[in-house]
């Protein structure tokens, strides 16, 4: 039997890339074997396809072009990274997975639901979480985060709030497909509370 894939995700500014980080901690004082990995990226190539997608530019970035460099990035991404540490015993967190794509591309840009699926599908290789946190705060927080951060937004985290209210649509309508997979936490509460929530929630799942 595969090992757990635990995926996290929300807009901008949520904090997940610090639950995944605290998780790992975790994980490695309990002596589980794990990975830590992320989209897009986990490959040299598909880090390569990252670079290209958020640098800001002057041409304009089709969504479809969007959508399928995505895609690229985790089919090299799912087969050399993901489907061979959960073969072998390892678990592997994800900071975003496909359902990013359904938030980003599907709802926020608009392309048409049945089609991320398909190539969602097509680049996953049937690996699918077996946990998503999604870690939920407003856009207009999300902002004020970004904006702390030092380096300057990069080509996602400068489109409108619009766009990232859209995104965040996306993520609930995500949470009430599948609400056995997904787990909402409200990312206002403290690092820390959130961490407390998602310790709770891998030792109930996953026996972590
Ligand atoms: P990150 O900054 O959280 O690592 O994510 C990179 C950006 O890419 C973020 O703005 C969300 C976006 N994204 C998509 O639009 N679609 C996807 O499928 C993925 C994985 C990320």
């Amino acid at each position: 039997m595969n090992a757990p894939f635990v995926t996290f995700e929300g807009i901008e500014g949520s904090g997940k890339t610090t639950q995944v980080r605290l998780l790992s901690d975790y994980l490695t004082v309990k002596g589980i074997s794990h990975r830590v990995t992320r989209e897009p990226g986990g490959t040299p190539l598909a880090d390569e396809i990252r670079s290209l997608l958020l640098s800001r530019r002057e041409e304009f970035v089709f969504p479809e072009t969007e959508l399928l460099l995505y895609e690229a990035a985790r089919a090299q991404h799912v087969r050399s990274v993901i489907l061979p540490a959960l073969s072998s015993g390892q678990a592997v967190l994800c900071d975003r997975f496909y359902d990013a794509t359904s938030a980003y591309q599907g709802h926020s840009r608009n392309i048409d639901g049945a089609r991320i699926e398909w190539l969602n599908d097509l680049a996953s290789a049937g690996v699918s979480p077996d946990l998503t946190f999604l870690i939920d705060i407003s856009p207009a927080e999300g902002f004020v985060r970004i904006s702390g951060r030092g380096s300057g937004p990069d080509r996602i985290e400068s489109e409108s709030v619009e766009f990232h209210a859209k995104v965040r649509e996306g993520y609930l309508r995500l949470l009430e497909r599948h609400p056995g997979r997904i787990v909402p936490i409200d990312g206002t509460l403290s690092a820390d509370d959130v961490f407390r929530r998602v310790r709770e929630t891998v030792s109930a799942r996953l026996g972590w």
